[in-house]
């Protein structure tokens, strides 16, 4: 029987399989508001099968937004749009996730496609930068305002009020963005946080503000709905953040009320040398898992059907976030069914003549 295919029971939720999927920025928004494009896009992972759908990068303040045209949950005005979103999700069988985020000193870049490339500079509607210390992310990039005390606090304020309104827009899922060299990533890294105070220096300090924010958060969040975390288990650089650190912050998590750890890696720097290839990223969510008792997510070209089973079966970890496969095709749940022998659940209107 396909492991793939079972389903998983988390708190309140009950996801019909394994596979979720990954977060990313469509980069569609105007002022952080969902469009047609959000329902259509995510829609159709819904009825592709998948047990979650998350939406992208989703900004809990509009200086925390990667681009300008990022998703945004910063105002109320924004709950209906992803409303109607997790509705259709819903109705498809999937549970609906919303991944928060801030980009911190990695915020304000023109979109992928756009003619220009890089940080947008303040004078062409770029805004200031804020961060844990004032260090660029690499030469060129604009210095980060190294954030005070009140900017801590404002952040959590901002977070647990997105959190609040991720519930209203009836969302399953929150998982909280701390990968990528984005602001929460950015204190836990020697690379980007050289502060002096209690929110830097050894580990305790580093990672005082995920404690205080997750303490936040899950006083604002339904006991009875999962809260997700992704992560960078590794900087993959000498003198980075690393998988050790990642497994004592997950066992911390973990009893502070996190449900799930997602392990992705890397961002911090542009100068790490990172060895992609198949599941690279794996053995991250398998060690975090084993040696912190938390349920793990893996992410990073998970491409094939029997990859996936095998990743789930063998207990290396509990979910399998899948990103590109996803957009080439976002019925793949229903073929990988197929290939593994459980039953595929196309929506009506298809499995009648595909089925
Ligand atoms: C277009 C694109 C946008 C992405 N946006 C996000 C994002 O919003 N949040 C995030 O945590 N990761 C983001 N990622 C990373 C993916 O979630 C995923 O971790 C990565 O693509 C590796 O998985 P894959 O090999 O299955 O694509 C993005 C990746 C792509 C390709």
């Amino acid at each position: 029987m396909s492991q793939l295919f079972s389903p998983l029971t988390i708190r309140g939720s009950t996801l019909r399989n394994r596979i979720a999927l990954s977060p990313m920025c469509t980069y569609s928004s105007e002022d952080g508001f969902a469009s047609d494009w959000h329902l259509v896009h995510l829609g159709t992972r819904a009825s592709g099968g998948c047990g979650i759908v998350m939406c992208e990068a989703t900004a809990v303040h509009p200086d925390g937004r990667i681009s300008p045209q990022d998703l945004g949950i910063w105002k109320d005005e924004h709950i209906p749009g992803l409303r109607r979103v997790t509705d259709f999700i819903r109705s498809q069988g999937a549970a609906s996730a919303i991944q928060l985020a801030h980009a911190g000193r990695k915020a304000g870049t023109y979109r992928p496609w756009s003619e220009v490339r890089g940080f947008i500079p303040i004078e062409d509607g770029g805004w200031e930068r804020i961060g844990p210390s004032p260090i660029p992310f690499r030469d060129g990039a604009p210095t980060p305002v190294e954030m005070t005390q009140q900017d801590l606090s404002d952040f959590i304020e901002d977070f647990v009020a997105a959190i609040r309104r991720s519930d209203e827009a009836g969302f399953d899922v929150v998982e909280i963005h701390s990968a990528h060299g984005y602001l929460l990533h950015q204190f836990l890294s020697p690379i980007s946080n050289h502060r002096s105070d209690a929110y830097g220096g050894d580990f305790k300090g580093c990672t005082r503000l995920h404690h205080e924010l997750v303490e936040a958060v899950r006083h604002a969040w339904p006991e009875t709905k999962p809260l997700f975390i992704r992560i960078s288990a590794t900087d993959w650089v000498d003198g980075g953040w690393t998988i050790e650190e990642s497994i004592e912050l997950a066992k911390s998590l973990k009893s502070l009320g996190v449900d799930l750890m997602d392990c992705s890696s890397g961002g911090s720097t542009p100068d790490a040398q990172i060895p992609v290839g198949p599941g690279y990223q794996v053995p991250f969510a398998e060690r975090i898992s084993r040696e912190a008792g938390i349920l793990s997510g893996a992410v990073g070209m998970i491409t094939e059907p029997k990859q996936a089973e095998e990743i789930v079966s063998s207990g290396q970890a509990d979910l399998v976030f899948l990103g590109r496969e996803l957009l080439r095709n976002p019925y793949w749940a229903h073929i990988a069914a197929q290939e593994l022998g459980a039953r595929p659940n196309w929506p009506n209107q298809y499995a009648w003549s595909v089925g």
